[in-house]
C-alpha cells in the first residue's frame, strides 16, 4: 500500500535520477512511456522536468489533459519499461498488450502503474516556448506516493533483496541503484 510523501519532500524521490514511466490519461485514452531525461527543478512546491517527444503519442495526451504521472519503476520491471519505450501507444494498447496492472492517482486522470517504488501526480506548468522548442516539460507535483518497503520517514532505504530503480545508459542497458552511503561516513 503506498504511502503518502509530503510534497516538499517529493524531490526526494527523483533525486537520485531514476529512469521514470509517464502516464497519461484525456478523455477515455490512457498511455504510458519511459523517460530517462527527467530532473528535479524546484523544492516547494516540488517541480520537476521531462522530456516529451513532439512524435510520442504521451505528448499528444499530455498537452491535451495538463497533467502526467512519474513514476519510479524497479528493476523487475526493466524489460517491461524498455517495451514501453520502444513502441508507441498509436500503435497498440501497451496496457492491454503488457498486461500492466494499474490503480487510481488521486489529483489526476492518469493512471498509477502498479509495482513501482514511487509515484508523482504532476500537472503542467504550460511553457509553450520549452516545450514546442526543446520538448520540455516543467511539471509540479500535487501528489506524491511511494512503496514503504523502500521509502519512508523521507529516505530511500535500498537493503540487499528489496528492490531497487534503475538508471537507462543507452540501448536497453540499465545501472540499478547502489549502496547508499553518507558523505560523512566516507571522511
Ligand atoms: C529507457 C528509455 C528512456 C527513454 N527516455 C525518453 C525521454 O526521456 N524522453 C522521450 O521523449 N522519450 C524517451 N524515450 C522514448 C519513448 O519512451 C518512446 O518514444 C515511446 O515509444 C513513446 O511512446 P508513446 O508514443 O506511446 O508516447 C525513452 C525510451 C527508453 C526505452
Amino acid at each position: 500500500m503506498p504511502i503518502a510523501v509530503p510534497l516538499p519532500q517529493a524531490y526526494r524521490l527523483l533525486n537520485h535520477g531514476p529512469t521514470v514511466l509517464v502516464s497519461s490519461a484525456y478523455g477515455e485514452r490512457r498511455n504510458v512511456m519511459a523517460a530517462a531525461w527527467n530532473t528535479v527543478l524546484d523544492f516547494d512546491p516540488p517541480k520537476f522536468v521531462v522530456v516529451i517527444d513532439k512524435a510520442s503519442y504521451t505528448r499528444e495526451l499530455v498537452e491535451a489533459s495538463g497533467a502526467l504521472a512519474l513514476q519510479i519503476p524497479s528493476r523487475a520491471q526493466a524489460a517491461l519499461t524498455h517495451a514501453v519505450g520502444s513502441v508507441s501507444g498509436r500503435d497498440e494498447d501497451k496496457f492491454a498488450t503488457h498486461q500492466i496492472a494499474t490503480f487510481p492517482a488521486e489529483k489526476i486522470a492518469a493512471p498509477l502503474v502498479e509495482g513501482c517504488l514511487a509515484w508523482l501526480e504532476c500537472k503542467v506548468i504550460p511553457e509553450p516556448h520549452n516545450q514546442q522548442q526543446y520538448d520540455l516539460f516543467i511539471v509540479e507535483a500535487v501528489a506524491a506516493w511511494a512503496d514503504p518497503l523502500v521509502y519512508s520517514e523521507g529516505r530511500w532505504h535500498f537493503p540487499p533483496e528489496t528492490p531497487r530503480s534503475i538508471h537507462h545508459v543507452a540501448g536497453g542497458a540499465f545501472f540499478e541503484s547502489g549502496e547508499l552511503f553518507r558523505a560523512a561516513d566516507e571522511a
